[in-house]
């Protein structure tokens, strides 16, 4: 027995980390071409962290047949992925299922990631500034930093508020979201070790218990987080012991997307679909592209009839019938996508890309926003993540150090930013400038109903975000590189607003993405102070003692015109995109309503990130599972009224043609392919383990 001890020893990770995805396998509800139904009641478009979310609320009742079309591959669960990776370094699920490994063993510019780039930024230095978005089962919460963080409540009532002419606005107020995103969280307190190094703080009535994304913290924190939240306070900027309950402003640990039961990542197919049991009413066709949806018009408006999608460029389209609606969840860059190659959006944009106009919808594709980031780095006299990672040291490859990933976070507020005087100067600037920014220049449009959005948002985010406690800028610990410690800094109320728009008819083709970084001046402004903040907090003990000398932009970075220039040069994505599809009033510029519904349309509805009608000062994630709970709700409530719904009847006449024919065959025969596969892989198995 001894002798085989060392060598057992060694293999134990590679057979942890087979095991694991063959128990996870849950082939029931993936299907291929032969295996698909002709139709289904529901058909989403995209099964990133949305749609696959919404398809297992959704399907949960038994009545409803759902179908999910998504560009990439199943993920992990994959055999032939997991042992072509096997030998030569570690199953691509290890990758993304680490948190740790998000940055030592990036899943960017992989096949899960789409990898865009923007088109040319004139005000940020000329340069197309790399995009990624996730692609695969999951979206981009299977490739993301892992961070939940809520809006403050403030930024949720500005939303109702924005939409209050509509009924029933009040489902987008904070009170209801807040329930909704509690709903979906299953929340774990920190180990005793992570809060004896980095002494985070939490108010359990603030979080859900009974939802399925897991939201805790690291297992392991790096001894260097435990000068965070002093530091913050010996700087100025207040701690906030309940940054969960709508109070966003000041210092604190985030939450992160882990189980904490394996250190793993909860992502949107662990959290919504891993753990269901078989369920014959839900197929899921992945590698599979949406390319159109065919739409029958009538007085009322249009009907989507089917979805079309192709496994690519050069394959055969096919399609599957709509019985009840089409969902559009193909994130802030797709979603717009689609709807323009099927004819809805922008007339001049559709004409240009050859595609004929179904409905005249200006909005779709504007208002883009995104978050901007920068660091500023320093030498560090200790240890950091990627130090202890690369030590090879005893815990180096623990799941508990691996699970450590940045958490640090403040928001700061105009009056932090710019001192009580200069916000007030600055916020009166920036209303005279509302009109000459409203332009093409500005909104990348030059649609009235468009420029009307763009001013609604303009002035929501001045009068209600640069005049209270609301953060404007984000900052982050960031202590994973070896050898560097960063403080970053990221604008998270951008006046700079874009567009996502079609310049061919192929949906292989990437849409063009141009979010007009800094073509605002605040923004400029917001995220320099925002730096030299940055520079200021870890220039104050007791960090500054762990830290030597800055590296990044470095000592020659000193005037207010070294960091515009710098900074222009060098704002990156916090990868945040939102409000494509804003969910507006139809004459601002809106695609969906807030019901979600897409205007003009009977049937169709976008339920993901881009219907968020402006950036949160917070991360996308944790208020989009959120507004997939409430989607649900919504959803349900129109086909299948509780004796709580409003009126009783669906609020369209669209009728089911029942089409799930060979439903319940399907599902068995994918089973069986998919079963033998298994037991292959299972042989393969313990042939690695074995050589
Ligand atoms: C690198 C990175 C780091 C991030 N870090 C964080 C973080 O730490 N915390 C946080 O909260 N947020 C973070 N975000 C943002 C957050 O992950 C996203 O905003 C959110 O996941 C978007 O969800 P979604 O449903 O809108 O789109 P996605 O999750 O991107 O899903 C869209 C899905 O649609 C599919 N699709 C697109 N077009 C088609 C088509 N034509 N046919 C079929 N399928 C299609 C895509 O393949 C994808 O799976 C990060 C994002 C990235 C990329
Ligand atoms: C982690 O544990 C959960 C159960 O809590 C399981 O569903 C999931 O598949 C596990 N993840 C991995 C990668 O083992
Ligand atoms: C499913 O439909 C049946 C028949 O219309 C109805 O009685 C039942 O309540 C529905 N189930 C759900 C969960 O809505
Ligand atoms: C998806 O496509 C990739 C690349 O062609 C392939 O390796 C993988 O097996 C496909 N997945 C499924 C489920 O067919
Ligand atoms: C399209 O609508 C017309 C009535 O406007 C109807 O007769 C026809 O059956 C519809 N076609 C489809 C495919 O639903
Ligand atoms: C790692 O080694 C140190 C001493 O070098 C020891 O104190 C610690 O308990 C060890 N940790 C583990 C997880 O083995
Ligand atoms: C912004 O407003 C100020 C006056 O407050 C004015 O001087 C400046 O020219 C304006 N800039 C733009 C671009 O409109
Ligand atoms: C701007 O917002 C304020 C505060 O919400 C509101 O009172 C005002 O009517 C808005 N003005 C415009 C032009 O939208
Ligand atoms: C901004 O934040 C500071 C520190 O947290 C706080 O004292 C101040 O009141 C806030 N400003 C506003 C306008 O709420």
């Amino acid at each position: 027995m001894w002798s085989f001890k060392i060598p057992l020893l060694a293999l134990a990770p590679l057979a942890s980390a087979f095991r694991l995805p063959y128990s996870r396998f849950t082939a029931r509800d993936y299907v291929n071409g032969e295996t698909l139904a002709s139709a289904y009641d529901f058909v989403i478009a995209g099964g990133g962290t949305a749609g696959l979310s919404l398809a297992s609320l959704l399907s949960a009742n038994s009545n409803f047949t759902v179908l999910v079309i998504e560009s990439g591959d199943i993920g992990p669960d994959q055999i032939s992925t997991s042992l072509r990776c096997a030998f030569h370094d570690l199953p691509t699920h290890v990758y993304l299922d680490t948190p740790a490994y998000t940055y030592f063993k990036s899943l960017f510019h992989s096949s899960y990631d789409y990898a865009y780039d923007t088109v040319p930024q004139p005000s940020a230095g000329g340069r197309n500034v790399y995009w990624p978005r996730g692609k695969v089962l999951g979206g981009s919460s299977a490739i993301n930093g892992m961070y939940l963080i809520r809006p403050n409540e403030i930024e949720v009532d500005a939303w109702h508020d924005m939409i209050s002419s509509q009924p029933n606005a009040d489902q987008w107020s904070w009170d209801s979201l807040f329930a909704t995103m509690k709903d979906s969280e299953a929340f774990t307190p920190p180990t005793d070790a992570a809060v004896q190094t980095a002494g985070m703080q939490w108010n359990s009535a603030s979080h859900g218990t009974s939802g399925t994304v897991h939201h805790t913290y690291p297992a392991y924190m790096v001894p260097l987080t435990r000068h965070w939240l002093p530091t913050l306070e010996a700087a100025g900027i207040t701690l906030n012991p309940d940054a969960y309950g709508g109070k966003t402003t000041g210092g604190f640990f985030a939450l992160s997307a882990i189980n904490p039961s394996n250190w793993t990542r909860s992502y949107a197919k662990p959290a919504y679909i891993d753990p269901l049991p078989p369920r014959s009413n839900l197929h899921i066709l992945v590698n599979t592209t949406v390319t159109r949806i065919v739409f029958n018009s009538s007085s009322s408006g249009l009907q989507a009839t089917a979805v079309e999608f192709s496994t690519g460029r050069n394959s055969a389209t096919q399609s599957v019938q709509v019985g009840k609606e089409v969902i559009v969840s193909g994130g802030s860059v797709n979603s717009p996508q689609i709807l323009q190659l099927s004819g809805v959006g922008p007339s001049d944009v559709l004409a240009a890309a050859g595609i004929e106009t179904q409905l005249d919808l200006p909005g779709v594709g504007t208002h883009l926003q995104d978050h901007i980031s920068a660091g500023v780095w320093f030498k560090s006299n200790e240890d950091t993540q990627g130090n202890i990672y690369n030590s090879g040291s005893n815990i180096s490859n623990t799941p508990e150090f691996l699970s450590f990933i940045n958490s640090g976070t403040a928001y700061v507020n105009a009056t932090t930013l710019f001192g009580v005087d200069g916000a007030t100067t600055m916020l009166q600037t920036i209303r005279d400038n509302m009109t000459s920014f409203a332009g093409t220049t500005g909104t990348g449009s030059n649609n009235a109903q468009v420029i009307e959005g763009f001013k609604a948002i303009y002035n929501t985010t001045g009068e209600k975000f640069f005049s209270s406690e609301v953060g404007l800028v984000e900052l982050l610990f960031s202590i994973n590189v070896p050898g560097q410690v960063a403080v970053q800094a990221a604008i998270q109320h951008p006046f700079s607003q874009g567009r996502v728009y079609i310049n061919t008819n192929s949906a292989f083709d990437p849409p063009l993405i141009d979010p007009q970084y800094f073509s605002h001046w605040a923004d400029v402004v917001t995220m320099r102070e925002g730096l030299k903040l940055a520079r200021q907090i870890a220039q104050t003990p007791p960090l500054s003692t762990a830290l030597g000398s800055e590296v990044t932009p470095g000592p020659s970075v000193v005037t207010d015109d070294d960091w515009d220039n710098w900074l222009k040069n060098n704002g990156g994505t916090e990868f945040h995109p939102t409000s494509t599809c804003a969910m507006l009033p139809m004459d601002q510029g809106g695609v969906v309503d807030n019901k979600m519904k897409v205007y003009g349309t009977l049937n169709v509805r976008v339920v993901d990130a881009s219907i968020f009608p402006f950036s949160f000062a917070a991360h996308t994630t944790a208020p989009l599972y959120g507004v997939v709970q409430k989607a649900a709700e919504v959803i349900q409530n129109d086909y299948a009224p509780t004796t709580g719904g409003n009126n009783g009847t669906p609020d369209n006449n669209v009728n089911s043609p029942g089409g799930s024919t060979s439903q319940g065959n399907g599902a068995n025969k994918a089973s069986n392919v998919l079963v033998s596969v298994w037991v292959l892989g299972l042989v393969s198995l313990v042939l690695a383990i074995l050589f």
